[in-house]
């Protein structure tokens, strides 16, 4: 039975995708979080949970035994120590396949005017994400990385992928989308394999999110 290592457990996106993968697959779940009190979802036959620190690699390594797949859904200003840690920790513990939530805009790939303006609102913020997904792509990891666009809490599922060396479309898409693309790569995991995909909702191309 495929189990999967869920880093960040507590996060928005995340939370959806626990959902989820308890609806649509019958894989096993281990939700590693700093608050597990954050969690709306309980322990049960299919639900471990483990309280820890990503960038604390000694738990994290026992948090990775009999893993089959990583989804980390992390954020923070350390964020590049987190992807350090959990390359190091995958690393040691032979844990091979890791989905990686990063954001939109690390390598400059997002065009005109909304490019400028995510540029200038998200500042350092980009600087770290893109330093985090630097040690990622640098490792040996079977990674895949998500950028995606500005988040919504939309009710729905929709959109499509731009790849590593595309230019980034739209502005904005759900968390939603997010989660499933997270399910769907577990499911296939030979999908998307050492590639990074920016992920939008189509037809919102603009000079910003529409909410803006
Ligand atoms: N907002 C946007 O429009 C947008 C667009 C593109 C990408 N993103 C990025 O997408 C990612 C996921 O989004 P989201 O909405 O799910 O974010 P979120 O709700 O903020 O989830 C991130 C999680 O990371 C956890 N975390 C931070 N540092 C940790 C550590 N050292 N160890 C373990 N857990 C740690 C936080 O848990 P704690 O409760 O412990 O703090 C939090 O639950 C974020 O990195 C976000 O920046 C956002």
């Amino acid at each position: 039975m495929t189990k999967v290592l869920i880093l960040g457990a507590g996060g928005k996106i995340a939370q959806i995708a626990e959902e989820l993968y308890l609806d649509q697959t019958d894989f096993d779940l281990r939700l590693y979080l700093r608050h597990p009190n954050k969690l709306s979802i309980e322990e049960s036959d299919r639900v471990e949970i483990v309280e820890g620190d990503a960038s604390d690699k000694n738990s994290l390594s026992n948090a990775l035994n009999g893993v089959d797949i990583v989804y980390a859904n992390l954020a923070g200003d350390n964020i590049e120590e987190q992807a350090k840690s959990v390359v190091e920790s995958m690393n040691n513990s032979g844990v091979k396949r890791l989905i990686w939530i990063s954001t939109l805009g690390i390598y400059d790939e997002v065009p005109g005017e909304f490019g400028k303006w995510n540029n200038n609102i998200l500042g350092s913020y980009i600087t770290k994400y893109a330093a985090a997904a630097k040690v990622i792509e640098e490792s040996d990891l079977e990674y895949t990385i998500i950028r995606p666009a500005w988040l919504t809490n939309n009710d729905e599922v929709n959109f499509e992928v731009t790849h590593r060396d595309d230019t980034f479309k739209g502005t904005e898409v759900s968390r939603k989308s997010i989660a499933q693309v997270v399910v769907d790569t577990t499911k296939k995991p030979s999908d998307y394999v050492r590639d990074s995909i920016g992920v939008n909702k189509p037809n919102t191309d603009g000079d910003k999110p529409s909410w803006y």
